[in-house]
């Protein structure tokens, strides 16, 4: 069972799009492991995007991410990682397909609503970024 770093950025959250972006999820039949309002750092925000250090949207991209609060979510299922990514579009939104998080409510690029792990290794660090080990619940039963 795979484990993934989701967030809602600012713009998902101001928009009121909280509720039907975890729905895509959802109906995708993964399991919401944790979730929380968080007002991103600096620091956080940072750390986050460490790999993009360097780059000329580096400090918009921090200032955005800062700039209010994020619905930061860890998810679980097979293949999580891969498909969860499937289900929210490519970066650019000219890219993203109607049908994707992206494709149906993200206009402008940086202002893409939602962010989502790219691999493992980047999921373990996304997480350990936001949440605490005890924050993260696990299912006993299937229902
Ligand atoms: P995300 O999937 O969170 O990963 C990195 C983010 O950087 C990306 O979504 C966009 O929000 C942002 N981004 C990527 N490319 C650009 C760009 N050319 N200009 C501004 N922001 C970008």
């Amino acid at each position: 069972m795979e484990r993934t770093f989701l967030m809602v950025k600012p713009d998902g959250v101001q928009r009121g799009l909280i509720g039907r972006i975890v729905s895509r999820f959802e109906d995708k039949g993964f399991k919401l492991v944790s979730g929380k309002l968080v007002l991103a750092t600096e620091e956080q925000a940072k750390r986050h995007y460490a790999e993009h250090e360097g780059k000329s949207f580096f400090g918009e991209l921090v200032d955005f991410i800062t700039s209010g609060p994020v619905f930061a979510m860890v998810w679980e299922g097979d293949d999580v990682i891969a498909l969860s990514r499937l289900v929210i579009g490519k970066t650019k939104v000219t890219e993203a397909l109607p049908g994707t998080i992206r494709g149906d409510f993200a206009a402008h690029t940086p202002f893409n609503l939602i962010h989502g792990s790219d691999s493992p290794e980047s999921a373990e660090r996304e997480i350990a970024n936001f949440f605490e080990q005890d924050e993260l619940l696990g299912y006993q039963k299937t229902i």
